[in-house]
């Protein structure tokens, strides 16, 4: 199948490891031009070699999504290295997990700060860029506890379920401009933030880590973590020509972790 990728403009934050980075190779892979973010300039280096490596273009940018002057430095760096943007791809986030009577002010506004507010000012900042090409794509990385809650996940649940209602209002809006706005919601995917959330379990419940992990994957029908792959490819045909109807939604791409329909 053309996913007619070929010679778009992509950003994808937190693109530098787990499921931004499987995205980052995807979409250069498809012919795409992929800018990438993330703080830590070891990783992003070298996500950006796997995708020259590929014989792509990339540009990696240091910045902290939760920085307001960081992201206006980002979507302008790309526009202008890059001539425009029809691809943003949103994958920053991380939650703290946990008892709830531990969870600290700090744990609640650095989730919110990054997750939520940091998708949403991402999305923010690359919409005029969009608009003054006439239109473009947002995937907004969200995540089951959205729909599917924990008392041990709560600010993950908690900043998901208002990405989704931001991604869908959002949507609406835009489509108007020719922008679509899709979120994918992964359950576990085995990335580095995954070991740190058995950690938190194995310590709650006072088992190993690699108890606390085969307890944490029983909710999921199909029995294991994703392969970052497995979502990024989900997300590749989204942002793609293939997706043109779809808008205004979110894709469980879960192993059926999500109960609802
Ligand atoms: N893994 C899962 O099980 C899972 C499940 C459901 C949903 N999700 C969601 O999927 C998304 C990606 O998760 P992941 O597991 O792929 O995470 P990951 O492997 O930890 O990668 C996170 C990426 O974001 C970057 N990042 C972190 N904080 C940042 C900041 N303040 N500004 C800019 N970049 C930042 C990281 O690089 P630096 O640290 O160097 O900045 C890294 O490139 C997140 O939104 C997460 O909530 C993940």
């Amino acid at each position: 199948m053309d996913l007619g990728l070929g010679g778009k403009i992509a950003l994808v934050t937190g693109g530098s490891l787990g499921i931004g980075r499987a995205v980052v190779l995807g979409l250069a892979r498809e012919g795409v031009s992929v800018a990438l973010c993330a703080r830590g300039r070891a990783a992003l280096g070298e996500a950006a070699e796997a995708v020259r490596a590929l014989g792509g273009k990339a540009l990696a940018v240091q910045a902290d999504c939760t920085r307001p002057e960081d992201v206006t430095r980002l979507v302008r760096a790309v526009a202008t290295e890059f001539g425009g943007l029809d691809i943003l791809v949103n994958s920053v986030g991380a939650a703290k997990g946990g008892n709830f009577l531990e969870l600290t002010e700090e744990d609640w506004e650095e989730s919110l700060a990054l997750k939520l507010r940091g998708q949403i000012r991402c999305c923010r900042e690359a919409l005029p860029v969009m608009r003054a090409r006439g239109g473009g794509v947002i995937v907004n990385v969200i995540g089951h506890r959205g729909k599917q809650p924990d008392g041990r996940a709560l600010p993950a649940g908690v900043a998901n379920a208002g990405l989704i209602n931001f991604t869908v209002g959002l949507a609406q809006e835009e489509a108007r401009h020719g922008i679509r706005i899709v979120g994918v919601s992964p359950a576990p995917v085995e990335t580095g933030r995954l070991r740190s959330v058995f950690e938190t379990e194995a310590r709650v419940l006072g088992v190993s880590v690699a108890e606390a992990g085969r307890r944490w994957l029983a909710h999921v029908p199909l029995g294991r973590a994703a392969k970052p792959e497995e979502i990024a490819d989900v997300i590749v045909f989204l942002a793609s020509e293939r997706a043109s109807f779809v808008t205004g939604t979110v894709v469980h791409v879960d192993g059926g972790a999500t109960r609802s329909l």
